[in-house]
């Protein structure tokens, strides 16, 4: 898998993606990611990316141009799947859109600043717009590093345990059981019993049952997305 950047901020990109789990994928080859500084492609010698919006209103917007040329310039090397461009009016992200875009080869993603980007590269390149919730940031970059974290993760030979993506919260639109570890008993607080029993059936049954249990009551919008 292989995913590019486009950005004006490239260090609020470098730590998320240079650790644990993503540090991993890249490092056997499995991800590569590429953060592009969108200032090569100024429009002039001050680095210029972004102008007053026509029509007036406070904040600047991402031009054409220099977005124009790093997409055509980006895409000439390699032809992306998908050009994803982030911002509060696009379409929530949920593990479904995750795991679709985890079985795709090139991504290019776009973060916008200030008021955003002129709205003809969205209509002209941008083939998927994403949002991470509702409530607004100050610029792409967090959403990009949360998308690739979570694409990452779901890429083959990533996780060391080849099935645990499998049972995440979310695939099957279910909230995962609870887990526990060791000591048994902490201050008194003791770990159910049937996770010691040994018998693997009746601790899948029971965290099945909690996970549904979880689900009704955290969630119960998500049995409607079947
Ligand atoms: N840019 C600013 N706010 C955002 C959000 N909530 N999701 C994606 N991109 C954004």
């Amino acid at each position: 898998m292989n995913i590019d950047i486009l950005t004006v901020i490239p260090e609020l990109l470098e730590s998320p993606l240079s650790h644990s789990i993503m540090k991993r994928a890249r490092d056997k080859g499995l991800l590569t990611v590429q953060v592009h500084h969108l200032r090569k492609w100024a429009v002039n010698e001050y680095g210029q990316v972004d102008d007053y919006q026509y029509g007036g209103g406070a904040g600047m917007v991402m031009m054409c141009e220099p977005l124009a040329k790093a997409i055509e310039e980006l895409s000439a090397d390699k032809p992306y799947d998908e050009i994803i461009y982030f911002t509060p009016d696009g379409q929530t992200l949920n593990q479904q859109t995750v795991n679709g875009l985890s079985l795709k080869g090139n991504l290019l993603m776009i973060c916008g600043h200030y008021k955003g980007i002129d709205e003809r590269i969205r209509e002209h390149y941008v083939t998927r717009e994403i949002s991470i919730g509702d409530y607004v940031l100050s610029g792409g970059e967090l959403p990009a590093a949360i998308l690739v974290d979570a694409i990452g993760r779901l890429l083959p030979g990533v996780l060391g345990d080849e099935t645990s993506a499998l049972f995440d919260s979310f695939q099957d639109n279910m909230l995962a059981p609870p887990v526990y570890t060791r000591p048994v008993d902490f201050r008194g607080w003791k770990v159910p019993d049937v996770l010691m029993s040994g018998d693997h059936r009746k601790i899948e049954e029971w965290r099945m049952d909690q996970s549904m249990a979880r689900t009704k009551e955290r969630r119960p919008d998500l049995f409607e997305n079947d």
